[in-house]
């Protein structure tokens, strides 16, 4: 496995794949690798002959200096994980490599982040959006793997996608969970073992709304159910519960298809913030 730090050194290398007719696959990331990221890695070995996961902890997407400075950093643990899952280079740029000029462009997804996280992180997903598009140029995958987890990102990514004519393929991979439930996330190193023991609350607290739902309760009462559920616990604070369409991410009134239905909830426990879905 190769490890670039230089933009332009990775090209020279993706040239050279491409030229052999070798399949790109990009699988971005900010690092704190957990096995959800491995199982891109894995997913994306499955389609192409190569896999190229980039690690940058992209500033420009936090909206919170005390989440951006305490993001777990943790390249050579990464980079072990990495190579074990089979991946073939990984992109570890320098913020300076990265963003050798400051973006000045400013990027907006219309309905798609007027709700949930685009409300609660204001410039969240512009900042995704521009780190997101440069990678896609600089690497330019045939494919590209993000998490479900992460579900507003996806629906933006593919807005991204559509709108700037971006020739390839997403790949949207299920959430990985613990076995209490919890959802993988790199943040979840951050949770001291009260915390930690209390998280898995959050996915008990989505499956059972999504149990409601099914039985045909009325979305709003389910809403205030789950609200009253996290009022229980001190440690919690929410952010919000949202019913929403899974493609739109807009609140819905009532169920759509099998399929079609997100239930979405962000998290405060302690100082870290979490957040997780059941599409249904
Ligand atoms: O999901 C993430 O880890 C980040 O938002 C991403 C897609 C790597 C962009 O920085």
């Amino acid at each position: 496995m190769e490890v670039f730090t230089s933009i332009s050194a990775l090209r020279i290398f993706l040239d050279k794949c491409r030229a052999t007719n070798q399949q790109i696959g990009l699988v971005p990331t900010m690092g704190a690798l957990h096995d959800g990221h491995v199982s891109l890695v894995k997913a994306a070995r499955e389609q192409v002959q190569i896999v190229v996961c980039s690690i940058f902890i992209n500033p420009i997407q936090f909206n919170n200096k005390e989440d951006l400075d305490k993001y777990p950093r943790t390249l050579d643990q990464d980079c072990e994980a990495l190579e074990r899952a089979g991946c073939s280079a990984v992109f570890a740029p320098s913020a300076d490599e990265m963003y050798s000029t400051p973006p000045e462009l400013k990027m907006h997804f219309g309905n798609l982040e007027t709700v949930m996280e685009g409300a609660s992180r204001p410039g969240h997903f512009n900042g995704v959006g521009i780190v997101v598009s440069r990678l896609f140029n600089i690497v330019q995958p045939h494919y590209a793997y993000f998490g479900q987890k992460d579900l507003q990102q996806v629906a933006v990514i593919n807005r991204l996608v559509r709108d700037l004519a971006f020739s390839l393929q997403l790949v949207a991979c299920p959430t990985l969970r613990e076995t209490d439930g919890l959802a993988m996330s790199s943040r979840n190193a951050r949770l001291n073992a009260d915390e930690r023991a209390l998280a898995p609350f959050i996915y008990q607290v989505l499956t059972e709304a999504k149990k409601q739902l099914l039985n045909g309760c009325e979305i709003s009462r389910v809403i205030d159910f789950a609200k009253e559920q996290f009022g229980t616990k001190d440690a919690f604070k929410l952010d919000y519960f949202e019913a929403a369409d899974a493609t739109t991410l807009q609140p819905i009134r009532q169920l759509g298809s099998e399929g079609t239905n997100a239930i979405c909830a962000a998290v405060y426990l302690g100082a870290v913030r979490l957040i997780d879905n059941i599409v249904f």
